[in-house]
């Protein structure tokens, strides 16, 4: 198992930075990056970023923002402003909203990444079918994505079960952010599970990684094992 030096990002879910700083200290800004959610930033705030950024550690900041098109463009351009190296916006919002969000990385001469979320990797074609989505998973990944990939996104979030068609359908410098990630096949709440193995078998650009580090017996343990499948 080849896993390229970066490719990791690993997802910080705590409530201060005390904590997620045990975990930092952990890790090699040289072999992984972070990914600052919704607890942590709304615990901390935007300082939370300029102490990771200290740490020498690149960060995808996962707000998934979800707005009408001019709050969503507004927040945007304040988010570019952050300097995160990726960041993203929840493509459920729609294209008008979508469109506005490439707006503001276009207007600001960001280079933060700009990726949509599709459908969260915790639901199930079940899960659509009762909040009223006629089509399942595929079809709804595969639609938002390419609307995605019309507004000249970057990429997309989606479950590793997504993406060899995604890469087949919209390229593959199209680029897929897959969280749902485990060690060994076990689901938690995520229902759209896969393993690390199979994630790079699938050619996904990013594994997102979470529990899997923060909630591990023995922290230290889990990421020197992880660190071994690093070239
Ligand atoms: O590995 P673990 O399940 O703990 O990682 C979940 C992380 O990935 C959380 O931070 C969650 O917000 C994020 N995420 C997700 N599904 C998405 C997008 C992000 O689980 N579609």
């Amino acid at each position: 198992m080849k896993v390229q030096p970066k490719q990791i990002l690993v997802a910080l879910d705590y409530d201060s930075f005390n904590q997620a700083e045990r975990i930092c200290n952990l890790l090699n800004p040289d072999k992984f990056r972070i990914k600052v959610g919704k607890q942590l930033f709304s615990a901390e705030g935007p300082k939370i970023l300029e102490k990771i950024h200290k740490l020498g550690f690149e960060i995808f900041l996962d707000l998934k923002i979800h707005d009408i098109p001019n709050t969503v463009y507004k927040s945007l351009l304040n988010i570019f402003n952050l300097k995160v190296w990726m960041t993203n916006i929840h493509l459920l919002g729609g294209q008008e909203m979508i469109q506005a969000a490439k707006q503001a990385q276009t207007e600001s001469k960001s280079n933060s990444i700009l990726v949509g979320v599709t459908i969260l990797t915790s639901l199930n074609d079940e899960h659509l079918k009762k909040i009223g989505f006629q089509d399942g998973v595929k079809t709804i990944v595969s639609k938002l994505s390419s609307l995605a990939k019309e507004a000249l996104l970057d990429g997309v979030v989606c479950s590793v079960e997504e993406v060899k068609n995604l890469k087949k359908t919209l390229g593959d410098n199209f680029l897929t952010v897959t969280p749902g990630i485990r060690i060994e096949a076990k689901k938690g709440d995520q229902n759209r599970v896969a393993t690390i193995e199979t994630a790079l078998e699938n050619k996904t650009d990013f594994i997102v990684l979470g529990r899997e580090i923060t909630h591990a017996k023995d922290s230290s343990k889990m990421i020197n094992k992880i660190e071994s499948y690093i070239i």
